[in-house]
């Protein structure tokens, strides 16, 4: 998918996303064990890439974090600014972040790899890698299998998104390649909101 299309997608459903997930986590107690564990290893400024409505910025600034968000999406900036006003969110993409080398004590990026094909992730995570500085923290999650689903409706909105689901092993590769180095990974089963299982991994350049 095009970015153009993945940010439209998102800038329709933006407002909704919020209202329906903002929440989420407290019923996600693994969830929140991978956040607290990225918490607890990760010091620096940190970047959540692909930030959304800034929910998970904001838990991790609730856990001691010097967090901020980018998003593609205009619309989720938006959304986040208004929902988490002491927060620092902008507009920007994952493939091209507005930082220095070596700048960044760590990088997340939550379900925001979902829209990116494997063969394009090493790219992404090179720029994570060399956002880092040396010893620095990534934390990746996303849906876990090896599979394309193509999304015509969602958060009540009409769209077209493709979602890719990834072997875990692959997004390991993926991530050890791009000279991030495997500390950790969670996975675990859907639960009843969920299509298919979920998966986590800690890496550290
Ligand atoms: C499933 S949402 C997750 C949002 C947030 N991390 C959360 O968990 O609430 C995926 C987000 O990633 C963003 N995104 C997708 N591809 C991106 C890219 N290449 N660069 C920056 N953001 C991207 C989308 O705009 C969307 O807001």
């Amino acid at each position: 998918m095009r970015l153009n299309d993945i940010r439209a997608a998102y800038d329709l459903v933006a407002e909704d996303y919020l209202a329906i997930l903002r929440h989420e986590l407290v019923a996600k107690p693994f969830d929140r064990i991978a956040l607290s564990a990225f918490a607890e290893v990760v010091s620096g400024p940190v970047v959540e890439v692909g930030c959304g409505p800034g929910r998970i910025t904001a838990h991790l600034h609730s856990l001691g974090v010097d967090a901020r968000g980018e998003d593609l999406s205009p619309a989720m900036v938006a959304v986040a600014r208004r929902a988490y006003p002491d927060l620092r969110f902008d507009v920007g993409a994952m493939t091209a972040l507005d930082v220095a080398d070596g700048s960044l004590g760590g990088v997340v990026s939550w379900y925001s790899i979902v829209h990116t094909p494997l063969a394009e992730l090493p790219a992404v995570f090179t720029e994570f890698a060399r956002a880092l500085t040396p010893g620095g923290h990534a934390l990746i999650a996303f849906k876990t299998g090896d599979a394309v689903h193509h999304l015509t409706r969602a958060y009540g909105h009409d769209l077209s998104l493709d979602v890719h689901w990834h072997p875990v092993d692959a997004v390991a590769t993926a991530m050890t390649t791009a000279g991030l180095t495997e500390l950790a990974r969670l996975t675990r089963p859907a639960d009843e909101q969920e299509k298919g299982p979920q998966a986590w991994l800690i890496g550290r350049r």
